[in-house]
């Protein structure tokens, strides 16, 4: 199917069982979409019941759309991301954000587990981004969509200063301590080797993860105007560390993480002006 046969079918489903419209959209990495359980006034949607809509395979990651309130705001958040490792092309991997911005956010938090390349950083640290580095494959390869977005956007203040600044004073005001830098996506599913890891570090990266930049680049292509990375560091990417499992770290540690990631994430929909 045409990829902008999908995102109509998918945005008519979703208005259709749901008469929340939501002025902020966020997608929740791995641990931490328990988050949206939270939300006031919920209402589930089943990924598996909007037709054509591609499913969640991930453990950690249910799959659904939650739309509610939170801090007193009309919320969409996403329990469960797709990713390119698990064999969605590029189109669904982004779809959600099409969709979302149809449903008419003005502000899209994208949130990720990662691996902290940074010797700073120490696992369930959040990290802010700065920027992105995408090593998976461009989201807007192939014909353009001019009905999203132009030929060639410009990924100038991707994850804007003002944000991040306004991300900040919000996490000193409740007391968080973050950190900030720049996230490589890879593919995976594979963690990275030492050399990949020494590789990585030595072009910019402070932490590598498997999502998020594609669905900033959509994001900014079909305009949202306001994007928010946060990051939760759940293993450090440190050559010649002791291998352990380090899917059941990202699980663990995102956990212990969750609190102050709730807490920011709380106060950052409350004091944001849109
Ligand atoms: N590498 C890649 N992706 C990740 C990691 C990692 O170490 N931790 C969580 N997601």
């Amino acid at each position: 199917m045409d990829i902008y046969e999908k995102y109509e079918k998918s945005l008519e489903y979703l208005k259709k069982k749901t008469s929340i419209k939501p002025e902020i959209g966020i997608i929740f990495g791995s641990g931490l979409g328990k988050m949206a359980d939270k939300f006031e006034d919920k209402e589930v949607i089943p990924y598996s019941s909007i037709p054509d809509f591609p499913q969640s395979t991930v453990e950690g990651h249910a799959g659904n759309f939650v739309f509610g309130k939170l801090s007193g705001k009309n919320v969409v958040g996403m329990q469960g991301r797709f990713h390119f490792y698990e064999g969605y092309d590029m189109n669904d991997v982004t779809l959600p954000v099409r969709v979302m911005k149809g449903l008419g956010i003005k502000l899209l938090i994208l949130t990720n587990a990662s691996g902290g390349l940074n010797p700073d950083f120490e696992p369930a640290d959040l990290m802010i981004l700065t920027d992105h580095i995408n090593m998976l494959p461009n989201p807007l390869l192939g014909k353009n969509e001019i009905r999203f977005g132009p030929r060639f956007p410009g990924l100038k203040d991707l994850y804007s200063k003002e944000l991040r600044n306004f991300v900040f004073s919000i996490a000193e005001k409740c007391g968080v301590s973050i950190q900030k830098g720049v996230y490589l996506a890879t593919t995976g599913p594979s963690y990275e080797t030492d050399a990949e890891i020494r590789y990585f570090r030595s072009i910019g990266a402070d932490a590598v993860g498997m999502s998020t930049a594609p669905e900033a680049v959509i994001a900014r292509h079909c305009g949202i105007e306001n994007i928010i990375g946060i990051s939760c560091i759940t293993n450090m990417a440190i050559p010649d560390m002791e291998k352990g499992d380090t899917h059941q770290d990202v699980i663990k540690t995102a956990d212990r993480a969750f609190k102050k990631f709730s807490s920011l994430i709380t106060n950052i929909v409350e004091d944001v002006k849109l």
